[in-house]
């Protein structure tokens, strides 16, 4: 451990596992686009306060000490770190798989080109829909479904793996197939299709977002039969919305299991939406080692393992599969993150659920934009 660290408490309650085999890196919440569906907290980290190249270098050093194998260089937009390539070529000289994950929008052939040289494995490109009107009022961001075409062909001409990324919502649903051959034609080796999950802005936007059942159950089939078709050409991960659901995702791998999540500002988190929750006081990079906040910190254990659970998921025979659901889908609809995910039909709180239906059969409203500050008072249109 680095001496000026200070180590936690080492009494843990749960016996931590082993660590994770992949850290998610959000290197900066900076972002050129404003996604209506971003993960990201509402309360943004400005550039001011993110951590600097020596810290994160250490952290990459200390994750691949403990056996992370691979890191996701992430954001908002990592590209918007000047700092990027010597960032790629520390998490690539620790001996990290590094998968940059962008909007592609800030990068072009040459600065791509650095990246790769600097050990870039792998680029998994968000796209918001298969045509630049709807694609680019999605991103809030004139031009850009156009710079996305030109990274994707960028990056399979150098040799980078390519994972297309389409959040899918109520407002791009429909373009499902298209993005499917958009994806071939492109030369991409993975496609991950998957349903807005309503935490952060994405919450504040669901009454937008929400698919009616008809679409979901319409995309399912088209997934279906796209993996048995492409069946070694393309893989398509698929990630099904919770709100229409009779049981929860196991999220995350189960809380403080399997996933490690570092923001811009260098707080240590379980998962990518937990900064959504209140009551949590989450450990920093700047104060503790990586292992000693995975292993020791309160945060981590809250809600390790099964001893937190409530009735029913104590005698559940699913509990160590689900491992209760999402903590912040609980929270973001009871205020409770220790309640039963109300996914779950055995929930107390499943019928809260009912405003899918209504939701996604309503007129939507106009998107409320991300943006670094928060929430603004008022909706912002774009096209
Ligand atoms: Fe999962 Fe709990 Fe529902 Fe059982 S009761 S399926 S453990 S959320
Ligand atoms: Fe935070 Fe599910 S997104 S626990």
């Amino acid at each position: 451990m680095t001496a000026e660290l200070a180590p936690l408490p080492s009494k843990p309650a749960v016996a931590a596992p082993a660590p994770p085999l992949a850290m998610l890196c959000e290197l900066s919440h900076r972002c050129p686009l404003q996604c209506p569906y971003c993960s990201n907290p509402t309360n943004l980290d400005a550039g001011g306060t993110e951590i600097d190249t020596a810290t994160w270098v250490r952290v990459f050093n200390e994750a691949a000490a403990m056996g992370v194998l691979q890191v996701h260089l992430s954001g908002g937009e990592p590209t918007a770190r000047k700092d990027l390539p010597e960032l790629m070529r520390a998490a690539s000289d620790a001996g990290l798989y590094t998968n940059l994950i962008t909007s592609g929008v800030l990068l072009d052939g040459a600065k791509l080109a650095v990246l790769v040289d600097a050990g870039l494995n792998h680029v998994q490109l968000s796209m918001q829909d298969v045509e630049a009107p709807n694609a680019d009022r999605i991103g809030g961001y004139a031009g850009g479904h156009a710079k996305k075409l030109e990274l994707a062909r960028w990056v399979v001409e150098a040799g980078v793996p390519l994972t297309i990324n389409f959040v899918v919502h109520r407002q791009n649903l429909d373009s499902l197939e298209r993005m499917i051959e958009m994806c071939i034609e492109f030369g991409a080796q993975r496609l991950e299709v998957a349903h807005v999950q309503y935490y952060g802005w994405a919450l504040a936007n669901r009454a937008s977002l929400m698919p009616t059942r008809e679409q979901l159950e319409r995309a399912t089939e088209i997934v279906d039969a796209a993996r048995i078709r492409l069946k070694g050409v393309l893989m398509i991960d698929y990630v099904v919305p919770d709100y229409y659901a009779h049981r929860p995702k196991s999220c995350m791998g189960g809380w403080g299991r399997q996933f490690l999540n570092v923001t811009p500002a260098g707080k240590v988190l379980p998962c990518h939406a937990a900064e959504s929750l209140t009551g949590f006081d989450f450990p920093n990079v700047m104060d503790h080692s990586l292992a000693d906040i995975w292993a020791n910190s309160e945060v981590f254990q809250r809600f390790r393992g099964t001893d937190w659970m409530p009735e029913p998921c104590r005698s559940c025979d699913r509990k160590e599969i689900d491992w209760g659901g999402c903590r912040c889908q609980a929270f973001a609809l009871t205020g409770d993150a220790a309640r039963v995910d109300p996914a779950c039909q055995l929930s107390p709180d499943h019928a809260l659920l009912d405003v899918a239906q209504i939701e996604s059969g309503s007129e939507p409203p106009p998107y409320i934009y991300r943006r670094i500050g928060g929430l603004p008072g008022a909706p912002v249109k774009v096209g």
